[in-house]
Order: structure tokens, then sequence, then C-alpha cells
């Protein structure tokens, strides 16, 4: 449901038939970008924080059904913890912030991961921001919060098992494993895009990510605009996706 009409879309450089469905960011290289400013990380962090703005109005502007958000990895526990205490405050921060704006702009946030191990003040918030927009029809922001794919597919396996265990069966289905990710009724991604010229994945959506398509662009997540988005996306349109099968004629 964009709210942009094809002719906006097109006077973007983007055609509306094509544009994915799902998109996938990896915000990476907030500590690089204050550190070639000689500032402290947390400075790259905050100004991280001010571009989820415009790449998600952006997103729901242009009537993609799902932006899935890399903001605390489960590895991610592993940094000095006044940094991990730095991103917990941004994101209370940030919630309270941007609620208002999101619920208005038709916005249903969820979040994928394990976060209720996090401590109860960032617990209540980001619970409190599901429960508003719950009911919203919009874009699905998942916001990825002590999130690893090995674990989510972990955690998916057991739960389908279990079920089918109770219901006098050995094996599980495709389908069934689906219904328990994080993801689960939401489109398989199209676009994942990793920002910072790292070329990795880091335990992000492995199984979601079978089929889609990758940009690294160079930027730093600060510096990567909304052009640079719509710049990754015209890219996107460009790329030919076969899924195994053979280019279709024109
Ligand atoms: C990404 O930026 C943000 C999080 C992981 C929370 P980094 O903090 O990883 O930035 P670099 O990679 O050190 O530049
Ligand atoms: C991935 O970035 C996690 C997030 C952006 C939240 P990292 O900076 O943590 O990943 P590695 O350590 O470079 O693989
Ligand atoms: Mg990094």
């Amino acid at each position: 449901m964009a709210n942009y009409s094809e002719e906006q879309i097109r006077s973007l450089g983007l055609n509306s038939a094509l544009l994915p469905k799902h998109v996938a960011v990896i915000m990476d290289g907030n500590g690089r970008w204050a550190k070639q400013r000689h500032l402290p990380r947390s400075a790259g962090h905050r100004a991280g924080v001010d571009r989820l703005r415009g790449i998600i109005r952006l997103s729901s502007d242009l009537g993609v059904a799902s932006l899935t958000l890399y903001a605390f990895s489960t590895e991610n526990w592993k940094r000095p913890s006044d940094e991990v205490g730095t991103l917990m405050a941004l994101l209370i921060e940030y919630f309270t912030k941007e609620i208002d704006e999101l619920f208005s702009n038709n916005v249903r946030i969820r979040i994928i991961g394990a976060y209720e191990e996090f401590a109860a003040p960032v617990r209540s918030v980001i619970e409190r921001a599901m429960k508003r927009t719950q009911a919203n029809t919009g874009l699905n922001l998942n916001i990825a919060l002590n999130y690893g794919s090995r674990a989510e597919i972990l955690r998916a396996a057991n739960l389908a098992m279990r079920q089918a265990i109770s219901d006098g069966r050995s094996e599980i289905t495709a389908q069934e494993l689906e219904n328990y990710l994080y993801t689960a009724g939401q489109p398989e991604v199209d676009l994942l895009i990793r920002t910072s010229g790292e070329m990795r994945i880091s335990n992000f959506l492995l199984y979601q990510c079978s089929y889609a398509e990758f940009l690294f662009p160079e930027e730093y997540w600060p510096d990567f605009t909304d052009e640079a988005y719509l710049e990754a996306l015209r890219t996107y349109q460009k790329r030919s996706r076969r899924f195994g099968g053979l280019e279709e004629e024109a």
C-alpha cells in the first residue's frame, strides 16, 4: 500500500511493479563513522539512529511490505558494557520519541529476536510500541534486537518439533518451520543491504535471505542518505532474478 502514486515512483527512477516486498538492512559502520570524525562511538550510534526516520518513511511511502533493521545482534553482547548501555539507552529514547509518528504513518512494529532477555525498561518500551501499533496495516517494521539467525532457526525447529510430537508425528514440514520464524507470514527477503562495505551476513536472516539480492554500499550507516537508499533500489531493479530457473523472455 504505497502512499506515492505510480507517477511519483516513476519520477524517482523506480518501477512500482519491481519494488522489493521485503528489504533487510544491516546498519553497519556507526563506529567507523565516529572514528573518522574523532568522536566517541556513541556519537556514531546516535547519528545512525537519525537515519532511521528517512529510510522508514521512504519504505512506507513506496509501499514496501516489510523492512527489517538489524539493530543488535546476539553477538553484540561481546562489546564493552558501556557501549551496550549506550545502545540500550538509544533504543529507549528512539521508541519514546518516534512512536507517535510511526503510529500515525500506519507502521506496525514487530521486534524479532530474544528481546525478553533485555532489562525491564527496554522491554517495556518495546512491548508498548508493539502493542500500540499492532492493528496498523501499513509497513511492517521488524527491528532485530538480540537477534541471531541460528538461534531463530533452532527456536523455530524446537517449537515445530514440540507440536509434531504432541500430534504424534516424527517430522516437521518446511511450512511448519517457517510458521515459527519471527518473520512468519511476511514475504521472504528480496533485498539485503549492508552498509560500510563489509561483505558478510553476520548471522542475519539466513533462512529468509535464501534468494535475496545483496548490496554492499560503501557508505557508513550514518551517511546512508535517502538518496543512497533510492539508488540501492534502482540497482536492485536492474538485477535479473531467476530463482534457479531461466531468464524470462522480454
Ligand atoms: C553498527 O555499527 C551498529 C551496531 C552493531 C549496533 P558498528 O558499531 O558495528 O560500527 P563499526 O562496524 O564498528 O564501524
Ligand atoms: C552486525 O554488525 C550487527 C548489526 C548491525 C546490529 P556487526 O558490526 O556487529 O558485525 P561484525 O562483527 O562486523 O560481523
Ligand atoms: Mg560493525
